[in-house]
């Protein structure tokens, strides 16, 4: 923060595009940057925001393989899609460009071929696995076979997704090319390797020592890995998607997507500005600084570090690298491949003209420092109780009062009293420690110092009491009401960053054009005689029911992945048919059947057995509504001994199927049969 610096060059890490956009996202990287950005543009600096799709990687060529498409198509649809969608929520990019363009990959393979002239890289040979009908080298995700744990079939040469099971290809009993088939044979290739040994001192000064002041997750992160000590790292592959490796004799064999991704930042700079670029990554009074999420940390801090002083030419390191924990969803890990995610693009249809909750909700709840927990009923909870009772119940008073007493006019204002000088006080402090909270990315901090300064509006309008004021004093409540529409204009400023929908609406309200952070706190901000739009609602609550729409969903998708990675039990050890003949399975008609009472569990039938009747207890109340029982036939045990269960005595057991989900049904005969007919 001491550093004199000219300009920033604001990162966003480059999403895979292999799949849409989630929330986790969005509250990990892409919104505390752009509230950043934004907060930088409105006190006039020099920024630039940098983002782009990461369109190379193994995941996209298996997404393609699987859906018989190319990985082009993949990424064409993807980029698009998270395009769209950053867009629609207000992600203020400068450029949001993709890592298959043609000056990305220019600057990648210029990028790799001066690392390699000038002896930045040891070549290595190794064994690995290669697929002879497929005619290609396998990553260890593209080989599968039998889990040397769970025996499940299917496992990958890295991971069993039934027990979780961390494997490498040699552990898996048959293991076979998940493309072809074949079974892998072990073949000589060689790579490029960076060796991050040379720069594990320099990279130990420049974070360790110089960077004391890095969010406590990145330093430990940083010195874990340094403590270990560095190895080199490969940043060539053996695959047919990616930037080929620029040098002769390396057919078929692609930069790692690891090593071209970061540069991808470069690139976009290029792009956008193919003139002045390098001022923005050379010149030391630039300030870089890289948004990302926690798994990202070793290549943002370490790897492309290490890449970055081997290049030289006055290439600067990152400043800052404000890395995020994640965020989970209702309790649960979000997961692509589970489908556990609010998706971006989903929401924004969800919720047309919602995205500043959204914003809003996951600032409020950023994983800055640990994991944290996205909720429905967090999301409506902030909504109605902060954005719609607090912010613009404050602003719609002061609209509405203003419209009432003075025909929209912003009336020209008395002396201040104690009230009002104590208001703008209160509120300068507010930006204060919000501006100071900024500076620091602590940006939930920020969103509750903003949130305070309409607090005290609400204070304020609580106790200076317009409405009754005008009974008797147009005189102060013109003061009051001046004081009022100043502190709206600071709302929108202070907000912008956070919510800049609101504010673009709220100070369209105030006719107010250009703002920017130093008019947050301001006495005559609006001037007197301005006429004011017509006030408009900020935010609207949000019901029961859009709630539980979503709820529904989530509830659907949990049952879905249930059910998909659902095994029947094995079949117990063989019996005999005498053996089954001890048990008096017959068909029985529910006369009546009612829950009972203390228990959650429980439903107490009363069945015509055709022998004068039973009473059977069966624990089958969570899947059926007892009323919807009667008159339907079941399937019970009829010589099981008497049993008493919550003080009631049960003659028997009604047959149910354990589903996939862990839910119960009950057993019953096709077409009607007779009441105590025997089954076998
Ligand atoms: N695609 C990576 C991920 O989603 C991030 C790449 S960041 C970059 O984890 F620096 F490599 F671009
Ligand atoms: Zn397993």
């Amino acid at each position: 923060m001491e550093k004199n610096f000219k300009r920033t060059l604001i990162t966003t890490a480059l999403p895979y595009a292999n799949g849409p956009v989630h929330i986790g996202h969005l509250a990990g990287v892409y919104v505390p940057a752009d509230i950043y950005a934004r907060y930088l543009r409105l006190n006039g600096r020099d920024v630039v925001m940098i983002g782009g799709s990461d369109e190379h990687g193994v995941p996209i060529t298996i997404r393609a393989r699987r859906e018989g498409i190319t990985p082009q198509d993949v990424v064409d649809r993807y980029h698009k899609l998270i395009k769209d969608s950053f867009e629609g929520l207000g992600i203020s990019f400068d450029i949001y460009s993709r890592t298959t363009s043609d000056i990305h990959s220019e600057t990648a393979s210029e990028f790799f071929r001066h690392l390699y002239d000038n002896g930045q890289f040891v070549e290595k040979t190794s064994e690995q696995f290669y697929d002879e009908a497929g005619g290609r080298f396998l990553t260890d995700r593209d080989i599968v076979g039998e889990c040397p744990y769970c025996h499940a079939e299917g496992a990958y040469g890295d991971q069993c997704e039934k027990c979780g099971s961390s494997l490498s290809p040699t552990d898996l009993i048959n293991p076979r090319s998940a493309e072809t088939g074949a079974t892998p044979v072990l073949r000589e290739t060689s790579h490029w390797y960076l060796p991050l040994d040379r720069w594990q001192g320099a990279l130990e000064k420049w974070i360790l020592e110089g960077h004391k002041e890095w969010r406590t997750n990145v330093y430990g992160q940083c010195k874990s890995w340094l403590d270990l000590g560095l190895q080199p790292r490969a940043v060539t592959r053996d695959l047919d998607w990616g930037i080929p490796v620029p040098v002769e004799g390396a057919d078929g064999k692609v930069l790692y997507v690891w090593f071209d991704a970061p540069i991808g930042y470069i690139s976009n700079t290029r792009e956008l500005l193919p003139d002045t670029w390098e001022t923005y990554w050379k010149d030391p009074e630039t300030r870089i600084i890289n948004f990302i999420g926690k798994d990202n940390i070793v290549f943002h801090c370490i790897i492309f570090p290490a890449m970055l002083m081997a290049y030289g030419d006055g290439y600067q390191l990152p400043d800052n690298v404000p890395a995020n924990e994640f965020l989970n969803l209702e309790g649960d890990k979000i997961s692509t491949s589970r489908n556990w995610a609010i998706w971006l693009h989903e929401y924004l249809a969800d919720f047309p003209g919602k995205q500043d909750v959204l914003r809003y909700v996951l600032t409020a709840n950023a994983p800055e420092t640990k994991d944290n927990d996205f909720t429905w009923r967090d999301f409506q909870a902030r909504n109605n109780s902060e954005l719609v009772a607090i912010l613009g119940n404050f602003v719609n008073r002061a609209m509405v009062l203003t419209h009432k007493y003075f025909d929209g006019i912003v009336p020209q204002r008395g002396a201040l009293e104690e009230a009002d000088v104590r208001a703008f006080e209160d509120i300068r402090k507010a930006v204060v420690d919000e501006t100071a909270a900024l500076e620091g990315f602590h940006f939930r901090d920020a969103l509750k110092y903003a949130m305070e300064i309409a607090r005290i509006g609400n204070r304020y309008l609580q106790e200076t009491e317009p409405w009754k004021m005008a009974k008797t004093d147009m005189a102060r409540t013109a003061t009051i009401l001046n004081t009022s529409v100043q502190i709206c204009a600071t709302l929108a400023v202070a907000f912008e960053p956070f919510l800049p929908f609101m504010a673009g609406k709220l100070l369209a309200m105030l006719g107010q054009g250009k703002i920017t952070w130093d008019m947050a706190g301001r006495e005559d901000l609006v001037e007197a005689g301005r006429r004011l739009g017509q006030p408009e609602l900020l935010f609207e609550k949000i019901e029961d029911d859009a709630i539980q729409a979503q709820l529904d969903r989530l509830e659907r998708i949990k049952k879905e992945n249930q059910t998909k990675n659902w095994k029947p039990e094995p079949v117990v050890a063989e019996t005999s048919f005498d053996d089954f003949m001890k048990l008096d399975i017959r068909v029985g008609t529910v006369l009546e059947c009612e829950k009972v009472k203390k228990s959650d569990k429980l439903l107490k039938f009363r069945i015509d057995d055709g022998m004068g009747g039973r009473t059977i207890l069966s624990g089958i109340a969570k899947y059926y509504n007892p009323e919807d029982l009667v008159g339907r036939q079941v399937c019970f045990i009829a010589n099981f001994p008497p049993r008493k269960m919550m003080g009631q005595e049960s003659q028997g057991m009604i047959l149910s199927a354990v589903n996939a989900d862990g839910s119960l049904t009950v057993v019953s005969p096709s077409a009607d049969a007779t009441p105590g007919a025997k089954v076998g």
